[in-house]
């Protein structure tokens, strides 16, 4: 299922996988007697009665996690050490990449329609059975009302059923959580989540313990990428006609000329750690606007500049994103929130997955000292196997495990951490200039 390296990592151990299953043959032979030799399959199911997954070697907590805030349904089975033990994910982007945009309704219809059998898919490919999880996480801020409404309803009557705690989920926490299912990485650390719906630069304490530097004082860079590879009628592109509009831009970038139009990134002036796109969005809009009056062509057909334009957009947006992100870096170092060497940067969301803005990122980590690290693309975009680990997060710390799930509400719009961006804005700190050559 193309995870065989988040698999079963301790099975480097396997000495230990046959002493516990020669001592598990031992007990079931002396309970059962003389009557019967215990099957490999009994010894199993004897092991699962612990919580004990096959290939696995000790007691483990094993939580479900379930997604629905925005256009992917997903679901994930993972244990307490980051194995996953089965996962699956309905995306819908190729149906709200034909209609323009995600339109709600037909999310919640989606999600509807696809919900049971994304949950039952994950369970049946973990192979545990639903009696042995020790608890079901689900998103249920922020996000689209009426997508989270279908992952919340569908938890509860689960949790109802199957009588397990039930571990409420905030998305862009569980976004920033991700990294220490792939990585080894200790608290305190930095974290850049950029998607389709935020752009949040934040100090990550503890599992449920955030100090938010800056965010978008307008849209997310998912949200103008978007819609910059729609004004560019990308979908039309043969190479990117199923892709997300930021995997589309990134893709036509690779063979476009980033020095063809010159855009300086926004913000320029104001020293704190807040980002903005809706400007660069216009001037875009703009540039298209001239192109296509050049090169004699309609609205909704393919420039030939097209890849220049992706080229220098994606640019624009990594210079901006590393340049607030380095204030950050200056601004946790003075106050001592981070080491002062060998801090980690964590950059993760759907647009952590692009590649050109992984390597300015690192430009910056190695010019500051720092780490930057990033899960992989797969676990940077929406999937259940976050929501999963954020559950056995929650469960390690003692943390917002409910069992009375009387009045749980799903909410739309929610704060994230502790906001001392107003602070981080007085400190106004100058950021030295960086040489962006990517
Ligand atoms: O985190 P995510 O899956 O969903 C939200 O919570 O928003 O992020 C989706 C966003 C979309 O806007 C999509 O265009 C963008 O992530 N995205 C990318 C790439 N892959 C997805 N942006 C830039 N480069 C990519 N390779
Ligand atoms: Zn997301």
């Amino acid at each position: 299922m193309g995870f065989t390296h988040l698999l079963y990592p301790e099975l480097h151990n396997v000495q230990s996988a046959g002493i516990i299953y020669r001592v598990s043959m031992l007990i079931l032979t002396k309970t059962a007697g003389v009557f019967f030799k215990p099957s490999k399959r009994k010894v199993y199911e004897f092991l699962r009665s612990f919580n004990f997954h096959p290939g696995t070697l000790f007691l483990h907590k094993i939580v479900l996690g379930i997604e629905t805030s925005c256009d992917d349904t997903a679901a994930a089975v993972v244990d307490e050490t980051g194995n996953v033990l089965g996962e699956a994910i309905h995306s819908q982007t190729e149906v709200h990449l034909k209609t323009g945009g995600i339109v709600p309704p037909v999310a919640q219809q989606l999600h509807r329609e696809n919900i049971q059998r994304i949950v039952q898919e994950a369970l049946s490919a973990s192979r545990i059975s639903p009696s042995d999880l020790s608890a079901i996480a689900t998103t249920i801020k922020p996000g689209l009302a009426l997508s989270l409404g279908v992952g919340l309803s569908f938890s509860l009557q689960l949790v109802g059923q199957l009588k397990k705690p039930f571990i409420p989920i905030h998305h862009m926490e569980a976004h920033a959580l991700t990294v220490r299912l792939t990585n080894k990485v200790e608290f305190p650390f930095l974290v850049l989540l950029i998607s389709g719906g935020h752009c949040l630069l934040a100090l990550v304490q503890g599992v449920s313990d955030f100090l938010l530097l800056g965010k978008s004082l307008d849209i997310a860079p998912g949200d103008m990428l978007d819609k910059v590879a729609r004004r560019l009628s990308l979908i039309k592109h043969p190479e990117c006609s199923t892709m997300s509009g930021g995997k589309a831009i990134e893709h036509l970038a690779k063979q476009g000329n980033r020095f063809c139009f010159d855009i300086k990134p926004p913000l320029h002036r104001a020293k704190n750690c807040d980002f903005s796109f809706t400007g660069l969005q216009h001037i875009t809009d703009k540039i298209i606007m001239k192109k296509e009056k050049e090169e004699g062509i309609e609205k909704g057909q393919i420039l030939s500049s097209a890849a220049d334009i992706a080229a220098t957009v994606q640019h624009t947006i990594a210079c901006h994103l590393v340049k607030r992100t380095h204030r950050a870096i200056l601004f946790c170092k003075q106050r001592d929130l981070l080491p002062q060497n060998n801090a980690v940067l964590v950059a993760s969301g759907g647009v952590a997955s692009n590649f050109y803005i992984r390597r300015a990122l690192e430009i910056l980590t190695n010019a500051t000292q720092c780490t930057l690290l990033c899960p992989p693309p797969r676990l940077c975009t929406d999937n259940g196997i976050m929501i999963a680990w954020n559950g056995i997060e929650r469960l390690r710390a003692g943390l917002g495990i409910l069992h009375d799930i009387e009045g749980i509400r799903y909410e739309p719009k929610c704060p994230f951490g502790v906001d001392i961006s107003k602070e981080v804005g007085e400190a106004s700190i100058k950021v030295p200039q960086l040489k962006m050559e990517i």
